[in-house]
């Protein structure tokens, strides 16, 4: 992204005139962000063998999923749909992960018959997959009692977490495992999301590798994501690179007490396409009322849950007027709830009806996350890639 003449431009384009060719609300990603960020933190990590498994759920278009292939990168996935959209994407089902609770049936016979390796993540899992002795090789989730996250819906490891297996239920997962002749060759924890705290992330891998001790036929650790970005101004990113030195160092030790070199594995969703992304609104309508003035838009949370989701920061601009005397302006979508609001309480220059404002960071768990409440139609994706411009999705219409 630059400023040029007071306009916003991605690549080289200017907003204003993407909103005007494809309409707005439009979801626009960058590639060159995603291929930097993707090569930021493989470039991170001095160790082989190494697996970088995207977790698709962060955003799941078909283009990015191929691109994410060209790269060199496998597919972390929660659903069938996922892994169908891997699938047709080009994927092997042998560069597929799966990581979810609460399997159905059908889903325990998809994943073997399609021959995908699964991050079982309760005991019930292990069980009812070893019944079907289609797929001898399983990897545990496991929740070793540590979460991290900026909010409690994004922290998915300790007690009060539904997810994995806990330390205390291992004798019994092994038991489960040998009845059935199935090999643990895996352990995976994911301890929550959006973590900038790379220190926290190691913590939790310490007392990973510590357990993973007890598992003597593992062929690799899953680090699961978990990486944050910089969401408001003051916060720094993650510091990848020590990190990234770190695990390299600490996995070796690990692997020369074990026996044998292991597989890393890691499965970042957010830090791979959340800077990447920007969700383009019109502004519709300006209301002031006694406390606050109202900026209104055309989109609302259908589009971008984060905020009322979690209270998730997203950083506004003005895309027509980036600069400008600012005054304190909320705001808000279209939807038929009060806790509609991209941000409240912003500066923003002085913003007038028929302004593009550019909503940053919008890449991960944006598109993804939507949905047609208010029977609202989703926007468009376009991927910009230097000076050309593409439509990956097109708006959804009520048709
Ligand atoms: C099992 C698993 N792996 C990876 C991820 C990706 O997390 P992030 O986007 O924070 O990297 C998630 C996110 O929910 C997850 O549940």
């Amino acid at each position: 992204m630059e400023i040029r003449g007071n306009k916003l431009y991605i690549g080289a384009f200017a907003a204003e005139r993407l909103a005007r060719r494809y309409g707005t609300p439009l979801y626009v990603y960058d590639a060159e962000t995603i291929r930097r960020q993707y090569q930021k933190l493989t470039a991170s990590v001095p160790y082989s063998p190494v697996g970088y498994f995207y977790a698709c759920k962060a955003n799941t278009n078909p283009v990015l999923l191929e691109m994410f292939r060209r790269l060199g990168a496998g597919l972390e996935t929660v659903s069938r749909g996922e892994v169908l959209a891997g699938l047709r994407a080009g994927f092997r089902p042998d560069q597929i992960l799966f990581t979810c609770s609460n399997m159905t049936e059908a889903e325990l016979d998809f994943l073997i018959a399609q021959g995908i390796c699964a991050n079982l993540d309760s005991l019930s899992q292990l069980q009812r997959w070893g019944l079907r002795k289609g797929a001898p090789h399983v990897s545990l989730r496991v929740n070793l009692g540590i979460g991290l996250g900026p909010h409690r819906h994004v922290v998915t490891g300790g007690g009060d977490s539904k997810f994995g297996i806990h330390a205390g239920q291992f004798d019994q997962a092994r038991a489960i495992a040998a009845r059935h002749g199935l090999r643990i060759v895996g352990l995976q924890q994911h301890i929550g999301s959006n973590i900038l705290d790379h220190r926290g992330m190691l913590r939790a891998v310490e007392a990973l590798l510590r357990v993973a001790r007890q598992f003597p036929n593992l062929e690799f650790v899953d680090f699961g994501g978990g990486f944050g970005v910089p969401y408001r101004p003051e916060e720094r990113p993650f510091a990848v690179r020590q990190w990234g030195r770190s695990m390299a160092r600490m996995f070796r030790a690990f692997c020369a007490a074990y026996g044998r070199p292991l597989r890393m594995v890691f499965e970042p969703g957010r830090y791979l396409v959340a800077e990447a992304g920007i969700l383009l609104v019109t502004v519709t309508d300006i209301k002031t009322t006694p406390e606050r003035t109202f900026v209104g838009v055309d989109s609302g949370f259908n589009h971008l849950a984060r905020p009322a989701l979690y209270g998730a920061y997203h950083m506004v601009v003005n895309a027509s007027r980036v600069h400008g005397r600012t005054a304190r302006v909320t705001v808000a979508g279209n939807i038929c709830e009060s806790g509609d609001l991209f941000a409240a309480n912003r500066p923003l220059p002085p913003t007038r009806v028929g302004d593009v404002l550019a909503i940053l960071n919008a890449g991960a768990y944006g598109f993804s996350m939507s949905s047609n409440y208010n029977s609202r139609p989703r926007p468009a994706e376009v991927l910009v890639s230097r000076n050309r411009a593409r439509l990956i999705r097109e708006r959804e219409a009520w048709e």
